[in-house]
């Protein structure tokens, strides 16, 4: 997906919106967005998924979209759903995608929020043609987000302690995990590390931990979980906020001219006891 503006500028204006104006988007905006989704969706390791737009409608009434989110968002006419087949279970890579949408939808001027839980399932799966077999992973309102967030909005966001974000310190180390990486051994890669860590996840819980490798610029990715897990059963939202992780790294460093690819390459650090699971490397040309 191409972007126009600077992607550090688009990831540093992304937050989550939950009030809307009830105003529609306009047809060549529509249009420009329709042409986005239209496309299947790959990720960087080959997950596939797809994404529409819906609108409610104007007979639709606000008081039945607002239901459709459980009051967590209000006024929003449109949606993206997000749409996975039962057998694709590389979530990442449908975190990977969605989130490059939202900030696509950030650069042209709308707002957004994930919604993994918070959804009326039934309510959307009425407004989309799924196929069968396929079904609505994640999905979030985009359009006009009222001037100034509103007061539940704001209650929301404190609940969740959504302006926060941990410190370098928690979340990127150098070896293995005893030794915090400091934005001057990351180098030419802190920018990118920095758009890590202000990125969105579920609950704000940011499961995301990255190990550079000492003589390289290797950076393993590694999602962090309160308890122990199966490696065929890592937690569907906290996939997605690994993707989430991997866009913004991704696309950071393309902005940057830096070079290098996604790998599995698990360095096999010890992390059991820490119940990190390994996900995925960057290898730095
Ligand atoms: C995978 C994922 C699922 C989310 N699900 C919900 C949700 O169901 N309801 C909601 O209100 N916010 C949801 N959020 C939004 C997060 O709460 C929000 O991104 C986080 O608190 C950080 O705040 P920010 O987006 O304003 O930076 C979700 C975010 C992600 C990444």
């Amino acid at each position: 997906m191409k972007f126009e503006n600077s992607i550090i500028e688009i990831i540093n204006q992304r937050t989550s919106r939950r009030a809307y104006k009830d105003l529609e988007i306009e047809s060549s905006k529509l249009e420009k967005i329709t042409k986005i989704l239209k496309k299947e969706f790959t990720g960087p390791f080959g997950g596939k998924s797809r994404f529409e737009i819906i609108n409610c409608g104007f007979d639709d009434p606000s008081e039945k979209r607002r239901l459709g989110t459980y009051g967590f968002v209000r006024g929003a006419r449109y949606f993206i759903i997000g749409i996975l087949n039962q057998e694709e279970k590389n979530i990442v890579d449908f975190g990977y995608n969605f989130e490059k949408i939202i900030l696509k939808m950030t650069e042209l001027g709308l707002g957004t929020v994930w919604l993994g839980s918070t959804f009326r399932y039934s309510q959307f799966e009425d407004c989309t043609k799924l196929k069968k077999d396929e079904y609505i992973a994640a999905t979030s309102p985009v359009g006009y987000s009222s001037d100034k967030p509103k007061t539940y909005e704001k209650i929301i966001s404190w609940s969740i302690g959504s302006r926060k974000r941990k410190p370098w310190s928690e979340l990127f180390f150098i070896g293995d995990f005893s030794t915090p990486l400091t934005e001057d051994i990351a180098g030419k890669y802190a920018t990118a590390l920095e758009m890590v860590r202000i990125g969105p996840s579920a609950a704000n819980k940011e499961p995301w931990r990255i190990v550079k490798e000492k003589n390289s610029d290797t950076y393993h990715f590694y999602l962090c979980l309160s308890r122990k897990q199966s490696t065929d059963e890592l937690p569907p939202m906290k996939q997605m906020d690994m993707g989430i992780a991997l866009s913004h790294f991704e696309l950071t460093v393309k902005e940057q001219k830096i070079g290098g690819k996604w790998m599995k390459k698990n360095p096999n650090i010890d992390s059991t006891e820490k119940n990190h699971y390994y996900i995925a490397s960057w290898v730095g040309k």
